[in-house]
């Protein structure tokens, strides 16, 4: 059994379940990579500010970087008697070069801060992967619209037929919405990107050290000052879960979309042989499993934002083991949204709209009798609420005779005798579903010239999102090689024994 760093106040060894309950070695290997790296910083601002002897340093240092190369090879792997990475960590150093100078490594640090600075870290670049796959999504959604400005869709309110779209208004429709989930991801990666190295247990240290040193070696925008804050806040993870949530809910109502465009009743969708599964009974059967299971694991996503809210709704300040579990489920949750956000862009790109059927639908459907209201409004000077009715009451009648707008001597016979006179072309030009599209001509209507105008608006924001993800990607690169950089020439200083 491994030796306890902590055990001096003990008897007794820990009970064989109770380890097993506490540990978190298997969660923590995600943390390895950020465990190490916070050391290094954390010894080289130890270092700088003669805490620790340059000798010392140089030992650690030495074992550090060898740990950071191991890790690097997956072959680092954490033993399980130690209950978590830091304590990992820590002890290979100390059984590399003994504790006169590895146990001066965690001076001036606990394990309450590690853990918050590790999981900062780590959820942090995951952000960064996150809102990048997420950007390459909404390009292929904003290249989509940019092919079928003139494509016909049909547009549903209370999923009643409502008015006919385009092809573009719909796939730019969702490049609009995620755009504002990657502005959440964003804030969800400046509230995480916060450096709580320091506080300490909770009440920071009577040590000289400088916090600030830290911060821009492990690449933090600033230091989250309040060292009782800093130990015992989780809203960094309360704050990605509810961004992850909405980004979910997001998901979900475009995979309910495709489930129901693609169902025989509205064959609006067609997905693609490999985006589907067969029935073991029913040969006919192709379902649309992924854009379902989207939807199913949504549930496990809001779970886990009532969990974490859960967690710290009952926990007094301070360090609490408590907190252990919010990283667990962040994980999961972190792994769903990313598999979700590729295998949905996937989706979409091999599915493909019937705009004939969309355009069949809004015929049958009356899609464009609010436009014949619109046109007896302007062109006959009647007031829109008598033009509703009497476009209601042609729409019943049509609909009786299993007729519809492309009748256009009942129709034109029907106005006639309310005395409003239209040839039977000029009806069809008004009602047609492609015609009626184009004419929508507002601010952010579904009319060509107006979603191309949208595309460019959505195309720069997503540029200015691009550009921004790279610029925080190159200042979290740049950190761990200068702080790599640190500890690789202390360390070449030990072989060569300067
Ligand atoms: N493994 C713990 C966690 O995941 C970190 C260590 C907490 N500190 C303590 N004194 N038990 O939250």
């Amino acid at each position: 059994m491994a030796e306890k760093l902590w055990g001096g106040r003990f008897s007794k060894e820990i009970d064989r379940n109770v380890l097993k309950y506490t540990l978190t070695t298997d969660i923590d290997t995600r943390l390895i990579r950020y465990d190490i790296w916070g050391s290094m910083a954390h010894l080289a601002m130890l270092r700088d500010c003669k805490i620790v002897s340059e000798e010392a340093a140089k030992k650690i240092f030495s074992v550090l970087v060898k740990l950071y190369e191991l890790n690097e090879q997956e072959e680092l792997i954490l033993d399980p008697e130690l209950e978590d990475v830091h304590l990992n960590i820590e002890s290979l150093v100390i059984q590399e070069i003994g504790s006169e100078y590895g146990g001066r490594l965690h001076t001036a640090r606990s394990r309450n801060d590690q853990v918050v600075t590790d999981t900062r870290m780590y959820l942090r670049a995951e952000l960064l992967d996150i809102q990048k796959t997420l950007c390459s999504f909404i390009d292929t959604l904003l290249k989509l619209s940019e092919q079928c400005a003139h494509k016909i869709a049909i547009g549903y309110t209370h999923l009643q037929p409502a008015q006919p779209i385009s092809l573009a208004f719909w796939y730019s429709c969702y490049a609009s919405m995620f755009l504002r989930d990657l502005e959440r991801l964003e804030s969800a990666f400046h509230i995480t990107n916060l450096n709580v190295l320091g506080a300490c247990a909770l009440a920071g240290t009577s040590f000289p050290i400088d916090r600030e040193m830290t911060s821009k070696l492990l690449g933090f925008d600033r230091e989250l000052i309040h060292s009782l804050d800093a130990t015992s806040s989780r809203d960094f993870a309360l704050q990605t879960a509810s961004t992850f949530a909405i980004l979910m809910s997001n998901f979900s109502r475009l995979a309910e979309e495709i489930v129901i465009w693609n169902s025989h009743e509205f064959r609006l969708l067609a997905i693609d042989d490999t985006f589907a599964t067969g029935s073991s009974i029913m040969p006919q059967k192709k379902n649309p499993v992924v854009a379902e299971l989207v939807k199913g694991r949504v549930g496990r996503i809001y779970g886990m934002l009532m969990q974490l809210l859960t967690v710290v709704k009952g926990v007094t300040l301070g360090y609490n083991c408590d907190l252990q579990e919010d990283k667990p489920m962040l994980w999961d949750a972190i792994d769903i949204i990313k598999n979700t956000t590729s295998i949905l862009h996937q989706h979409i790109e091999n599915s493909k709209y019937r705009s004939d059927r969309a355009e069949e639908l809004c015929w049958k459907n009356f899609s464009t009798v609010t436009e014949l209201a619109n046109y007896l409004v302007r062109e006959k000077n009647i007031p829109f609420r008598e033009a509703h009715r009497l476009t209601g009451l042609l729409t019943q009648q049509l609909s009786t005779e299993a007729m519809d707008m492309r009748n256009t001597a009942f129709v034109r016979e029907f106005l006639a005798q309310q005395s409003i006179l239209l040839s039977e072309k000029e009806i069809y030009n008004c009602v047609s579903p492609i015609k009626v599209m184009e004419r929508q001509c507002s601010t952010g209507a579904t009319g060509p010239d107006r979603v191309k105008e949208m595309i460019r608006k959505l195309q720069q924001e997503l540029e200015g999102f691009q550009s921004k993800i790279e610029h925080h990607s190159q200042i979290l690169k740049d950190a761990e090689n200068a702080t790599l950089n640190i500890a690789k020439n202390m360390h070449l200083k030990t072989i060569i024994g300067t």
